[in-house]
């Protein structure tokens, strides 16, 4: 028997289910909750809702002290400490919808022998406000930096783990401290409100940087620069670092937009108007857009033209397509009168549903085969191991947009492509 707190996750999504798996395999005995039962039932099997690297595998080892259920009685018995891991999806206005945290703390008001550890991403004053209408609930604020993709590394391997409590909810921090413990990473102690903050800015600070390069892209097209260059020499400096410094079609995800609304949407309900965020969405929305504008460059129209996209999931390693570059992008060249045919190694399930009218190909080479253009939106790896020669051979017109700068300009120029990227010279075949 494990000496290690049981605990309990409400919420199997990303989060929940990287939070319930990788304290199972620490050593607590876990138990998980969805309201969705053929989920449940599907984990039951030992089968995972969505593609994680490493997923499989913990699930596979900890089977035995990982268990599934939609039955809130089962969570609650013996258990103290209970992850709250639901998701707050952006209303209309930008807010977050805080509708399922809701539902996990009226199933819990009444309690006080349960501590609530948020994990999902809340405006700053809603642990306050829990406070407030559940007094005997412990609280602590424990927001979650894992990546999609990398989830389980970052998990097992935080840069920091940040733990905010009010008074009185030191016990709860404590034992909450204690199951981190064994990973290591910078603790941050403090109380809710920052807590929640941390998160928020981390988020917001990190979309910035991405729509900051972007710009500095656009303006090394219009300089002769180029922008991988500009920054390796920026990232170099310790004060700015390296990472998050890749240009591209913008980000997207279930975290950024979301959170950088939420952010802009909480100081706006203040009366305090955050201007560099309305900046660093208007930057990303454009950027995409720049891409039609390099296809109409080269095909002069895009009525008619069958038009390939490589890449469909927000970024590698994962098949999450919430925001995508490629949703906007696919919509964007349908409505310029383009026929679009798409390919994406694990995103076809989701694709086939938010992507009606796309036709997905079953390899990049079918998706490029015939077409007008192709346009690189996700850097899955296997693009880098094409044989570009033979898949110009193939297209109506060679021409490739790189929305990653993940390919090799001159590697595209010898192939006989003409090859466009973001904030890299154009390369264009020598005869
Ligand atoms: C992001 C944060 O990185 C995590 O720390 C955080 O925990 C998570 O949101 C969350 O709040 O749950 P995630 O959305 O999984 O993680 O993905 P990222 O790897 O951060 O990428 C987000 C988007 O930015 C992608 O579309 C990616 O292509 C884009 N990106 C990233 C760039 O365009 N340039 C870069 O240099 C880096």
């Amino acid at each position: 028997m494990s000496d290690r707190e049981p605990i309990g996750v409400v919420g199997i999504g990303w989060v929940g289910l990287v939070t319930a798996a990788c304290f199972a395999e620490l050593g607590s005995d876990v138990v998980a909750l969805d309201i969705l039962t053929d989920k449940v039932e599907a984990l039951r099997r030992g089968e995972a809702p969505f593609y994680e690297p490493g997923m499989a595998e913990l699930l596979e080892r900890n089977r035995d002290r990982l268990h599934f259920t939609t039955d809130m009685s089962e969570l609650l018995e013996g258990r103290r400490l209970l992850f709250c891991c639901v998701d707050t999806p952006p209303t209309y206005s930008g807010d977050a919808d805080l509708s399922r945290v809701d539902a996990v703390v009226s199933g819990l008001s009444g309690s006080s022998e349960h501590a609530l550890v948020m994990k999902s991403t809340v405006p700053a004053g809603t642990g306050a406000a829990i406070c407030r209408r559940a007094p005997e609930l412990s609280y602590v604020s424990c927001p979650e930096f894992l990546k999609e993709g990398t989830a389980v590394q970052d998990f097992m391997h935080p840069d920091r783990v940040v733990i905010g409590a009010d008074a009185g909810d030191e016990g709860a921090a404590d034992a909450l401290e204690a199951l981190y413990a064994p990973l290591g990473g910078e603790l941050v102690r403090t109380d809710v409100s920052s807590a929640e903050m941390i998160k928020l800015a981390a988020n917001a600070f990190l979309a910035t940087k991405i729509s900051f390069i972007n710009e500095i892209a656009n303006v090394c097209e219009e300089v002769g620069a180029d922008v991988t260059e500009v920054a390796r020499g920026m990232g170099l400096d310790k004060r700015i670092g390296s990472s998050f410094l890749r240009a591209g079609i913008g980000y997207g995800g279930s975290c950024f937009p979301k959170d950088v609304s939420a952010l802009k949407q909480l100081a706006g309900n203040t009366g305090y108007h955050f201007q560099l965020l309305n900046s660093v969405i208007e930057v990303n929305e454009l950027q995409k857009r720049r891409v039609i504008g390099k296809l109409v460059k080269h095909l002069d129209t895009l009525v008619g033209k069958r038009i390939a996209l490589l890449g469909l999931s927000f970024k590698p390693d994962t098949d999450d397509m919430r925001e995508a570059s490629s949703l906007v992008l696919a919509a964007r060249l349908q409505g310029e009168g383009a026929e679009v045919v798409a390919y994406d190694p694990v995103s076809e399930d989701r694709a086939s549903e938010l992507l009606p009218a796309v036709t997905l190909a079953d390899s990049a080479v079918e998706a490029m085969a015939g077409a007008d253009a192709a346009v690189l939106v996700t850097e899955w790896p296997e693009f880098g191991e094409l044989e570009w020669a033979e898949v110009a051979k193939q297209m109506a017109s060679p021409v490739l947009v790189d929305g990653r700068n993940f390919l090799d300009p001159k590697t595209l120029r010898d192939a006989g492509f003409t090859y466009e990227s973001i904030g890299r010279p154009t390369a264009t075949p020598s005869s």
